[in-house]
């Protein structure tokens, strides 16, 4: 598939995926959604992709939300339509089994926000700002920032922030957890890539072990606890798992394998 609004490189096992509507400020219209969902489909789950760094073009934003003018004239229907499908392409990156940061370097706000939320981890650069600002429109956010939201900061702050539509700068957003790092943004990419280079050193089986475990605690009718077990087990039958130990005993540093 072509991609128009998405630009997409894999260098050094990274896959370098950047949101490019800077006009729009990268807001997330239906063709960026098909293309997100390809990338997650076709071109992520390569061998040679050992993780996933989201971004947005240009320097103002991350991504501003769903497309508004695009939805404008939406009824009902397509509306829950609208909302659904974004909740299950967010939920293929959300469960994605490699490491997906997203590099905040804007305005993260609605389906912008939602979208890094969906991601395992986020970092910022300082002029970043995040927000739900949904309520001013006339709607609740629709993809699933009601949900990870509360998941993130806890229901308190996330409740004023939903019902407010208020904007936060990124030092807030640090406070409240809702990203790991904030630093200046000619500094992102740079701190992004070398926190996912450190994943990339551990095991690839051991890292999707973590990402299922822990989104086994967010998942209804799951029980996080027993997943461990699952996939605590399942680790002492993989190559992975001899190369660590291995490399541990012969006090040498481990090159997993990822099987
Ligand atoms: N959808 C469509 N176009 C958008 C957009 C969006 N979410 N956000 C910005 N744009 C467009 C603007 O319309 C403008 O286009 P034109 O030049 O053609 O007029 C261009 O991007 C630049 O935007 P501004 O001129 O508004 O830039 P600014 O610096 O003055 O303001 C901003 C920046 C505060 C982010 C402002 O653009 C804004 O408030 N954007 C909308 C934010 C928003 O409400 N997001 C939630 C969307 S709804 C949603 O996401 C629902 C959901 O959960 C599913």
């Amino acid at each position: 598939m072509d991609y128009e609004n998405i630009l997409t490189e894999i260098r050094d096992s990274i896959l370098y995926l950047t949101i490019n509507r800077p006009k729009q400020l990268n807001a997330l219209n239906k063709a960026v959604f098909t293309e997100l969902e390809n990338v997650f489909t076709e071109l992520a789950p390569k061998d040679e992709v050992k993780s996933i760094l989201i971004t947005g073009s240009g320097e103002k934003a991350f991504a501003a939300g769903a497309d508004i003018k695009e939805f404008a004239d939406f009824s009902v229907e397509e509306g829950k339509e609208l909302s659904a499908n974004g909740q299950r392409i967010f939920k293929i990156i959300e469960t994605f089994k490699k490491p997906v940061i997203a590099a905040v370097n804007g305005f993260a706000l609605g389906g912008g926000l939602e979208l890094a939320m969906a991601c395992h981890i986020r970092l910022a650069s300082d002029n970043a700002r995040f927000g739900q600002p949904e309520v001013s429109l006339g709607v609740t956010p629709g993809y699933a920032g009601t949900q990870r939201l509360t998941q993130l900061i806890g229901k308190g702050k996330a409740t004023e922030l939903l019902m407010t539509g208020a904007m936060i700068k990124a030092e807030e957003a640090l406070k409240f957890g809702l990203v790991n790092y904030v630093m200046p943004q000619e500094e992102l990419i740079t701190k992004t890539e070398e926190l996912l280079k450190t994943i990339m050193k551990q095991s690839p089986v051991a890292v999707a072990g973590v990402i299922q475990c822990v989104d086994a605690y967010f998942t209804d009718g799951v029980d996080g606890f027993k997943t461990e077990v699952e996939e605590f087990g399942k680790c002492f039958g993989t190559e992975d798992f001899r190369e660590g130990t291995d490399a541990f005993m012969n006090k040498r540093k481990a090159n997993f394998p990822g099987k």
